[in-house]
């Protein structure tokens, strides 16, 4: 029977998450994941009732334009800052995202980094691997930061940095937050966290993670002046968004040892990392991988794909919108 709509997926997704897609409607299926032109996301957009995208796809006025066949753009992330949803409001589009399902994998890799980082654990690895370990242990050397017993700071409160700051009870952890709105006092009290203003949060915390969404609003939320209100022995954890923080920056503040290290999950302009960033022993790197375990990926794809089902019409609910 042949199929009356059709859906352009960006990047390859799980055989089983495609298998449903495509029970109703035909399926055009990159089988690489690569950053586009605007060119040629326009075009691929073109003669398509859906899509499946990613952070890496620019979902624009420019990208929209003249597409009135599409109906539906379903975002493979719980952050949509790559979809420009006035536009897509403006086109009668409907947008959706993956929250939820990624929450707890993403709040773990959050500890993975601050622990790695204050630890030194990857450029002790990459000693070890350089067959650079000759002696015994040496007492003085490698020396981290604890984590235990210290003030946790997180600078944005939704799902994840309320899951990062529950993780915290088990490190015996003072946790602060700073949110453009204060939690109700009962989720407080059950993630065991004050709210302070920002610059309390930045002077007070001895491992900040960053949690928040990026807009024109948290750009470079973390500049060269907010890095110097931090310790000099503080770490500092971003699996939010690149633009969040000044990278050049953070550089130079890792390197004058203005700030004791970094976990890093996102970057300005990535794929591309900062040349400086990349010197550093002292900063923890990773592809953007923070929701990366196979349960979550599985789980993000599914619900991306019931999401444009339900928007073009053949599922029970109206799709997801961005939350
Ligand atoms: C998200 O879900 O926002 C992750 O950062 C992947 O884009």
């Amino acid at each position: 029977m042949s199929k009356q709509q059709r859906v352009w997926v960006s990047r390859p997704l799980f055989p089983e998450v495609l298998a449903t897609l495509a029970q109703h409607v035909d399926l055009c299926v990159e089988t690489k994941e690569s950053k586009r032109t605007p060119e040629q996301l326009h075009a691929k957009l073109a003669d398509v009732d859906g899509a499946i995208v990613g952070l890496s796809d620019r979902i624009d006025a420019a990208a929209i334009a003249g597409h009135h066949r599409l109906r539906a753009v379903a975002n493979l992330g719980v952050g949509y800052n790559n979809l420009d949803l006035a536009a897509l409001t403006a086109a009668g589009i409907i947008a959706t995202n993956t929250p939820d399902v990624l929450t707890q994998t993403t709040a773990d890799y959050a500890w993975a980094l601050l622990l790695a980082a204050a630890r030194r654990v990857s450029s002790a690895e990459r000693w070890l691997r350089a067959g650079r370990w000759r002696g015994g242990m040496r007492f003085d050397d490698w020396l981290g930061v604890d984590v235990h017993g210290k003030t946790l700071g997180i600078l944005g409160m939704g799902r994840i940095g309320q899951a990062v700051a529950r993780r915290a009870s088990g490190f015996d952890m003072r946790v602060i937050y700073h949110n453009r709105s204060r939690l109700p006092e009962a989720v407080e009290r059950d993630c065991r966290a004050t709210w302070v203003d920002k610059t309390a949060l930045l002077q007070q915390a001895d491992h900040l993670v960053l949690v928040l969404p990026y807009g024109a609003q948290s750009h470079h939320a973390i500049g060269a002046a907010e890095l110097d209100m931090m310790k000099r022995t503080a770490v500092l954890v971003n699996i939010a968004r690149g633009g969040i923080v000044d990278d050049a920056a953070l550089a130079v503040a890792l390197r004058d040892g203005r700030l004791a290290a970094a976990g890093l999950d996102v970057f300005e302009g990535e794929p591309a990392v900062n040349p400086a960033l990349r010197e550093l022993d002292n900063a923890v790197l990773s592809p953007h991988i923070a929701s990366a375990s196979a349960d979550t990926r599985r789980a993000m794809a599914q619900l991306a794909a019931d999401n444009l089902l339900a928007a073009l019409g053949f599922g029970p609910q109206a799709g997801h919108p961005p939350s």
